[in-house]
């Protein structure tokens, strides 16, 4: 089985090395390392805590017409490849369903140990200084303005207001990014979000105080 998670990681990484919104191999490489951290603390099983990890953008609703469901079906799909039981399929598709930020006002429970470590990696790399990379790279692949004075955030009561959502970058920052530190499912990626979260906050200051409103 370690044999297919190598062949899947390489597939993984042929896909992703050139993508330019912030979903790069890099992040996936990041997301993998950081989940099997976790999963090392919080005695997550290892081994599907790394292939969810490895398959958790594989077809990201961002990129598929807002659908939750391609990125479970291309990841079956991969897996059925190379002939992993169905057990293990099924166990990864739910964490890769579970995975997403869906708005402020959607709760995105974890069903297993290893969900909740790949929940939270994949959530980490969305704050602090490689958040804040990520999140202004992805807006300019979308053509966002990086702020815009007088366009408040909104708080999205459901995934279809977040996903149809066109607000500046900075809105981000109040939509989602801030957020995360209180929607770890792991004291070990709680802990990790502090520090992370208050580089958010002091960039946020330096913005507006250079911005001047
Ligand atoms: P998720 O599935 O939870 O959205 P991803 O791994 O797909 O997580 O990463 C989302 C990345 O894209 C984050 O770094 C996030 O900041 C960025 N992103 C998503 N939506 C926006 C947006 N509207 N503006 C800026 N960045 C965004
Ligand atoms: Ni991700």
């Amino acid at each position: 089985m370690q044999e297919s998670l190598q062949r899947i990681a390489a597939q993984v990484k042929e896909k992703f090395l050139q993508e330019g919104s912030g979903h790069d191999w890099w992040h996936i490489h990041r997301v993998r390392t950081t989940a099997l951290d976790l999963a090392r603390w919080e005695g997550a099983d290892l081994f599907i805590t790394e292939l969810a990890a490895l398959l958790h953008d594989i077809a990201d609703h961002k990129f598929h017409g807002g659908s939750l469901e391609a990125g479970p079906a291309a990841a079956r799909v991969l897996m059925e490849s190379e002939g992993l039981p169905e057990a293990l399929i099924g166990r990864v598709v739910q964490i890769i369903r579970e995975v997403s930020y869906k708005g402020a006002g959607v709760e995105t429970p974890c069903s297993s140990p290893e969900s909740a470590c790949v929940q939270d990696a994949d959530r980490l790399d969305a704050i602090g200084a490689i958040g804040i990379a990520r999140a202004f790279a992805y807006g300019g692949s979308k053509g966002r303005l990086l702020y815009e004075p007088g366009a408040p955030p909104e708080n999205h009561a459901d995934f279809e207001a977040y996903r149809s959502a066109q607000g500046h970058t900075i809105n981000h920052f109040h939509e989602k990014l801030l957020l995360l530190k209180d929607r770890m499912q792991t004291a070990t990626g709680r802990d990790m979000a502090l520090e992370r979260h208050a580089f958010m906050e002091a960039f946020l200051r330096q913005f507006h105080a250079e911005w001047g409103d």
